[in-house]
């Protein structure tokens, strides 16, 4: 931040679901990186002016509130369990601004998150400046904190790393117990509910998205989250779903034969997929960068699309003109952390950037033919195949977070196979 700078933080509020009822409380992920304050309603204030360097302002105790709604720490709490210098009450936050910011040079802020807090914020520059005669200097810059924020959370610290590692153990069991029962007549919400019941029962807050359990046609919608309709024999079944551990995200995808049987078509656009995604896995590594790993990918997707007769022509003209997008049309990878689709830039200065130890992101290829393509050969039409693995980059490689949870046909399906219900 450099020296005689402020920056003011804004954690979440709960959010209304319907009518008195509300959402779960998530915490934003900055807030939470910044200070593991989990707790409705904050603003944090760090500080290089000389004042304290950590000001948090909080819901204070309340007997009759935390009956009705659960414990807050208060402003003792805020000091003694998460290393506040000061604490006030969030309702004096507005009366308390003008102090707060009084002897910045520089303001970090980011616009737009709160309107009342931005107008109160332009106020109380308004107000010292017009008192500069009386010695104020008012801060002349509001600079978006985020930049430097991002930039700290897209490179993992190694107790992120370990969390990382538990959750994608989470994630593991969770497809185990999915795969256990995608059998011919069992309902896509049933998978989901099994993978949902093992988040909870091993300690996640839930799943870090919607979970995606999409059977035949439904695996060719990418956010596909409906997940109501009931499963065949001879389909496949995509399930996209990671948990959520101590606000880490762990996000896989692998997609299951129903019946527990890779055949015919599935298992032919299947391989394609695999081969895709490990032609990538070994293009990961410090220094190459994802635009690159994404178009290796690419290649060997390309070249099994026309080897399943979905495109013809040379994997150079196919990759140049775009023609693979009809059923590839996301990108392979994504940053992940905090957020399932992570913070942090993917150029510098315009150019992609080199991959770095601590980096973490997903690497997940696909294919999807839609129902209704007339161009694609009959027997592969409504099929959707995607496998996603969520790596962290190592000093000479990667570490691949989810080489438990099997890829191979034969290894999914031995899988599929000997998986014993959870006590
Ligand atoms: N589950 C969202 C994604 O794979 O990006
Ligand atoms: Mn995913
Ligand atoms: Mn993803």
């Amino acid at each position: 931040m450099g020296k005689d700078a402020v920056a003011i933080v804004v954690g979440h509020d709960v959010v209304r679901r319907s009518n008195d009822s509300d959402y779960p409380f998530r915490q934003s992920s900055d807030f939470h990186y910044l200070t593991g304050f989990d707790h409705p309603s904050a603003v944090a204030i760090f500080r290089t002016d000389g004042g304290p360097p950590f000001t948090l302002f909080v819901q204070p105790r309340d007997r009759s509130a935390e009956t009705w709604n659960g414990y807050r720490p208060g402003l003792e709490g805020a000091k003694q369990d998460y290393d506040a210098d000061a604490a006030f009450p969030i309702e004096s936050l507005l009366e308390e601004f003008p102090k707060q910011i009084e002897k910045a040079a520089r303001l970090y802020h980011t616009l737009g998150e709160a309107s009342d807090l931005d107008r109160t914020l332009i106020e109380a520059l308004d107000g010292l400046r017009q008192r500069s005669r009386l010695g104020f200097e008012p801060a002349s810059e509001i600079v978006d904190p985020r930049d430097i924020l991002h930039e700290m959370r897209l490179f993992k610290e190694p107790g992120e790393v370990e969390i990382m590692r538990r959750a994608a153990a989470i994630s593991c069991t969770a497809h185990q117990q999915a795969a256990r029962i995608c059998r011919d007549g069992r309902y896509e919400y049933e998978l989901e509910a099994a993978l949902g019941h093992t988040f909870r029962r091993l300690g996640g807050s839930g799943p870090a998205y919607t979970s995606i359990v999409g059977g035949g046609k439904n695996a060719t919608i990418l956010h596909y989250v409906t997940n109501d309709q009931k499963l065949n024999d001879g389909d496949l079944c995509l399930i996209d779903a990671g948990v959520e551990l101590e606000g880490y995200a762990s996000d896989v995808t692998r997609t299951y034969p129903v019946g527990g049987r890779f055949e015919g078509a599935g298992r032919d656009v299947y391989e394609v997929v695999l081969a895709a995604q490990d032609a990538g896995l070994a293009a990961c590594r410090p220094g190459n960068n994802l635009p690159d790993i994404h178009a290796t990918t690419i290649r060997t997707l390309i070249e099994g699309m026309v080897s399943l007769g979905l495109l013809s022509g040379t994997v150079d003209d196919l990759f140049k003109s775009d023609a693979y997008r009809q059923y590839y049309m996301h990108g392979t990878s994504h940053w992940l952390g905090l957020d399932v689709h992570d913070v942090g830039t993917y150029t510098i200065k315009a150019k992609p950037r080199p991959l770095e130890p601590g980096m973490a992101f997903t690497m997940e290829p696909g294919i999807y033919v839609p129902l209704d393509d007339e161009k694609a050969p009959e027997h592969l039409r409504g099929i959707g195949v995607r496998i996603e693995d969520d790596v962290v980059v190592t000093r000479d490689g990667i570490e691949n977070l989810n080489d438990a949870i099997p890829k191979k046909p034969d290894d999914v399906e031995a899988w599929m196979r000997d998986q014993p219900a959870l006590r």
